[in-house]
């Protein structure tokens, strides 16, 4: 079995990787929204074909309107790929942005307009962290049972890298149930990082919910690695801090109140809540379910609001309900792109400046960039 060793990648905590990135001057910050869209059109314009900006599903309307291609993690790293732009901004979050790095070739650049859009639960696998577990498991496993680490989209480069490293790779979550048939066809036991709740739900998907077991990072004693290695899917006790809000309760509750309602899910939330929904799938996967519903349906949606909120307006002819009402909270580390930043990040780029690059580090990126293409095959 391959043993860990310590590689030569960044260790320090990812969430402070990028702090030398730069924050908003003071004369963007109070732009009307009339003049900043004009703004943005004529920088636009300016740059021709050298940008292209991306924009996650869950940015704000803001953001979606100016982008020139919006779609979930998995389209966006394939639209990057594809882009023969010189710049891509990237309206996102981190480690959407170093993959899109990882993924474009060295003339490009890719540009994230705020420094603080850090998803948090992509801070929950820390190499620090990923080390201790791996040498633990590894060391706990049977003499010749191997590990295969997946790791989920939503890590940060250095993840994807170590996982290459040991014969890993990434998904997604509309990937993740072939990611895991590639890992058994080459090993024993998944390794699954950082969201416990998608690789609960693709283990059901697989009919492997039976033989899982939990690593709490924060406390690894707290548990027999020996048992833990024993099991065919570990999960790495990380989540989303938006969709572990949902329960089944609120599931019921809307169906109560919206006679003949669907709820569709995203595979981040509770398996329970997975449970009770009707179709769970990443946010390409709702959208779809929305655009193809014939008119006066209603469709519930059990992710991150903003999405909801787009949903309502691009298709009106649907009745769009979030799953959680008024409290359905939107992500703090996608809120952090805000238009004004996308004002000054396109405005320097049209002057010839470039604010605010993501550039991963070249050992790191070749490896990530191993995992990514690993993920392309499955
Ligand atoms: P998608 O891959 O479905 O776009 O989801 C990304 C994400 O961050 C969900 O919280
Ligand atoms: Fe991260 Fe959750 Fe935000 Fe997605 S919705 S970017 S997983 S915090």
């Amino acid at each position: 079995m391959t043993k860990m060793k310590t590689i030569d990648l960044e260790t320090e905590l990812s969430l402070f990787k990028y702090d030398a990135l730069e924050q908003l001057p003071q004369m963007y910050r109070e732009l009307r929204k009339k003049e900043r869209d004009e703004r943005i059109a004529a920088a636009k314009d300016d740059l021709g074909d050298d940008v292209i900006v991306l924009g996650h599903n869950y940015q704000r309307r803001e953001i979606v309107e100016h982008a020139d291609f919006v779609g979930d993690s998995y389209q966006l790293s394939k639209r990057a790929a594809a882009a023969d732009a010189e710049y891509v901004v990237f309206a996102g979050v981190t480690f959407m942005a170093e993959s899109a790095d990882v993924i474009t070739g060295d003339e490009q650049t890719v540009i994230l307009p705020s420094m603080e859009a850090s998803c948090p639960m992509a801070g929950m696998a820390e190499a620090l962290q990923v080390d201790a577990a791996w040498a633990k498991l590894t060391a706990a496993a049977e003499d010749d049972a191997e590990i295969v680490p997946i790791t989920y989209m939503n890590s940060y480069a250095d993840l994807k890298a170590f996982c290459a490293e040991q014969g890993g790779l990434v998904c997604t979550s509309s990937n993740a149930h072939r990611a895991f048939e590639y890992a058994f066809d080459r090993g024993d036991t998944v390794l699954f990082l950082p969201d416990k709740h998608l690789g609960e739900n693709t283990a059901h998907r697989l009919g492997m919910a039976d033989s899982t077991a939990e690593w709490d990072p924060w406390d690894p004693t707290s548990k027999d690695a020996t048992a833990i290695a024993d099991a065919d899917i570990i999960l790495w006790d990380g989540y989303c801090q938006v969709h572990d809000r949902f329960t089944a309760t609120h599931v019921e509750s809307v169906r109560d109140e919206h006679d003949g309602a669907r709820v569709v899910v995203h595979p981040e939330c509770r398996r329970e809540v997975v449970e009770a929904a009707d179709r769970v799938g990443s946010t390409a996967t709702i959208r779809e379910t929305v655009a193809e519903a014939d008119p006066g349906e209603t469709w519930v949606i059990g992710t991150e609001v903003h999405l909801a909120k787009h949903l309502q307006r691009w298709h009106p002819e649907v009745d769009v309900v979030p799953l959680c009402g008024d409290a359905c909270m939107d992500c703090n580390a996608m809120r952090q792109i805000d238009p004004n930043y996308l004002t000054w990040v396109l405005e320097e780029l049209a002057e010839g400046r470039e604010r605010n690059v993501i550039e991963v580090p070249r050992r790191e990126k070749e490896l990530a960039g191993v995992a990514l293409e690993r993920m392309l095959e499955v």
